[in-house]
Formats: structure tokens, sequence, C-alpha cells
């Protein structure tokens, strides 16, 4: 179990907006940016979630939570949850873009709807909440901090998530780009790629049966092992807090190097160290052959 990494009070006066905060990791980040000393609103479409939540995260933390239904597609909910913010806390430092959609399937096997689901969940809410915020802290003068949560394919590609990968991939220019534009007010953004965090809305939507069963997401994993919460919510509180200040436009990937493995070579981990005294034989006939004929020349 990991323990948070930050001073007590690092997030203390802060108000920090968490998109889908109700469940998977943005209620796990959400729990130690609580226990930091910061107020944070949770919102996501299902009030009931988000209330039950809230409940949880005041009890086990006893800071101070304020949870507000919205669908991020959609702007006036977007103003609302930014409102209702300011109204109870008295300001907003920091947003955490969170919320997404997401399944695994064949991209032939799309309808137009379900492309623009997955797209408008995640590149639209994203760029909708962040304008909205962006423009309240620049006509505030308020350094504000946005962090966006990313994936690994976001920068490399991959099939069978692509409205998923086209979103994430735009996010992630948007979060350069915006850092470039609104570094003048001092406003940072930033993102994590994080690799497999086990979670219910992921898990049963990339990993289903009969899937589950077939492969096990940690074998290509470099550290064999998925990512636990609380390293990531180390990583998500750092970059929140002002210990980051000279750090923006930046994406960090935190995935036991799953990424690399997918470097020409890695796959070699499976030769076993006999086949390894073979081939360092063979290799080394090959280069006294080589010289040979050099030398015959
Ligand atoms: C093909 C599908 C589908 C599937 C939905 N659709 N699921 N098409 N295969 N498995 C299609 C529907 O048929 C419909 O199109 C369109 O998508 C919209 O579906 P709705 O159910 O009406 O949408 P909605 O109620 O808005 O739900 C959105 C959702 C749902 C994205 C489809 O899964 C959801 O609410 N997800 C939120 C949580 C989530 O996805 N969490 C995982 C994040 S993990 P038609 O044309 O039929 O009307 C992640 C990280 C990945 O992002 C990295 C891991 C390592
Ligand atoms: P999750 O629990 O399903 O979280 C997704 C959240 O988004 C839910 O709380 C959901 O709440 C909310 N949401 C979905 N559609 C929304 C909408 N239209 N408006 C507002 N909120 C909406 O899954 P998770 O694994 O924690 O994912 C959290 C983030 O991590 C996502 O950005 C995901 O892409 C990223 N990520 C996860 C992993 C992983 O391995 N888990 C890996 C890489 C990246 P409602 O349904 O109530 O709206």
């Amino acid at each position: 179990m990991t323990t948070g990494m930050l001073r007590e009070d690092a997030l203390k006066d802060k108000t920090i907006i968490v998109t889908g905060g109700g469940t998977g990791l943005g209620k796990s980040i959400s729990h130690y940016l609580l226990e930091l000393g910061a107020n944070v609103t949770i919102c996501s479409r299902r009030q009931a979630v988000i209330d039950q939540t809230a409940k949880e995260l005041m009890d086990q933390t006893g800071g101070r939570v304020l949870a507000v239904a919205c669908d991020v597609r959609n702007p006036m909910e977007i103003e609302h949850v930014l409102a209702e913010t300011i109204a109870r806390f008295g300001r907003v430092d920091g947003l955490l873009n969170n919320s997404a959609g997401n399944f695994i399937s064949p991209t032939e096997r799309l309808s137009y709807k379900a492309f623009d689901t997955i797209v408008d969940i995640v590149l639209r809410g994203t760029y909708y909440f962040t304008l909205a915020v962006g423009k309240y802290w620049i006509e505030n003068k308020i350094k504000g901090t946005v962090l966006n949560i990313s994936t690994t394919y976001a920068t490399t590609g991959s099939g069978y998530v692509v409205p998923s990968a086209v979103a994430k991939g735009g996010a992630l220019i948007m979060t350069k780009s915006l850092a470039a534009e609104w570094g003048k007010y001092g406003i940072r953004l930033n993102a994590i790629a994080p690799g497999p965090f086990p979670t219910k809305g992921a898990w049963d939507r990339l990993f289903p049966e009969p899937l589950a069963s077939m492969m096990d997401p940690t074998s290509r994993i470099p550290l064999k092992r998925v990512g636990e919460h609380g390293e990531l919510a180390n990583l998500a509180a750092y970059l929140l807090s002002d210990y980051s200040g000279y750090i923006t436009g930046e994406s960090i990937t935190i995935d036991g190097g799953e990424v690399l493995a997918a470097g020409e070579f890695s796959h070699l981990e499976r030769v076993t160290s006999e086949q390894w005294d073979m081939i360092g034989e063979s290799i080394k006939q090959a280069n006294k052959a080589s010289k040979k004929e050099g030398q015959s020349e």
C-alpha cells in the first residue's frame, strides 16, 4: 500500500474540481487531495454516485467535498459546477480532467454515434471544462493548474480503442498548446499517462470476459504488476501542488515500463539462460568468420 508523499498541508486552502470524481481513479485521487487539506468538488453524470462518494470521502478524511451533477459534454452544466464551487469554497485553484468514456471494439464495428460519444466525453469535455475554468482564472488573475488524465496510447496510438486514442491525443496537444499560451497568466497545464490501474469502470469495458481469462495484463509490463492507486494519487497531487510550479506542458507516464516493452528487442525476455549461451556463441562464430573474410581479402 503506497503512502502519501507530500506534507500534510501541501494543498491547504486550495480548491480543486475533479471530473469523474465519484469512482475509480478520480475518487482515489480526491481522497488524497482531501488528506492534503484541499477542498474538492467532484462531478459526474450520476448524482447518486457522487453523493455517496462525497459522504464516504468526508467521513474518511474530515475534508470538505461538494458533489455537483454534470455531463462534461454540456457547457452550461460545467458553468454550473464552477459557480457552485465558487459559491461554496470561494474560489477554484485546480482542475483535474479525469472523466472518460471508453470500450474496446474493432473500429469497423462502431457506429458514428459510438465514435462521437467517446470523443465528446474525452476531448470536448476536457476542452469545455478547461476553457470555462481558464477564462475564470484569467479574469480573476488566479494562477491555476490543470491536470489531464491521459493514456500512454495518446502518443503511440492503439488499435481497438481508436475513438479514445483520437480524443486523448487531442487533449494532450491541447495541454501542451495552452501551456505555451497561458503561461503568461501563471496558469500551468500538465498530463499523466497511466498504464493499467485496476478500476471497475475500466476493467468492465477494457478487460471483459472472455478476454480477462485469456490474457494477463501484467505479463508484458516490465515491472510485472499493475499500478497502485496511491502511486497515481501521489503524482497527481504533486502536479496539482505548488511544488511542481516550474513544470508545465508535460505528460508523465506512470506505467511500470509498459510502453517501453514495445521496443524492438524487449520480447527477448522469453529467451532462457541456456539459449543465451548458444546465441552468444553463434554471434561470436559469425564475428570470427567475418574477421577471417576481411583478412583473406
Ligand atoms: C460498440 C458501443 C459499445 C460497445 C456502447 N456503444 N458500447 N458500440 N461496442 N462495447 C455505442 C452504443 O451502441 C451507442 O451507439 C453509442 O456507443 C453510445 O452508447 P450509450 O450507451 O448510449 O452512451 P452513454 O450512455 O453516453 O455511455 C457512454 C459509454 C459508457 C462510454 C458508452 O461506457 C460509459 O458511460 N462509460 C463511462 C465510464 C468509462 O467508460 N470508464 C472507462 C474509462 S477507462 P448507437 O449508434 O448504437 O446508438 C479509460 C482508460 C483506458 O479510458 C486505458 C487502460 C489501460
Ligand atoms: P471510471 O471509474 O469509469 O471513471 C470514469 C469517470 O468518468 C466516471 O466517474 C464517470 O462517472 C465519469 N464520466 C463518464 N462520462 C461522463 C460525462 N459525460 N460527464 C461527466 N463525467 C463522466 O474509470 P477510471 O479507470 O477511474 O478512469 C479515470 C480516468 O483514468 C479516465 O480519464 C481514464 O481514461 C484514465 N485512465 C485509466 C486507466 C486505468 O487503467 N484505469 C488507464 C489509463 C487512463 P458517471 O458515469 O457518473 O458520469
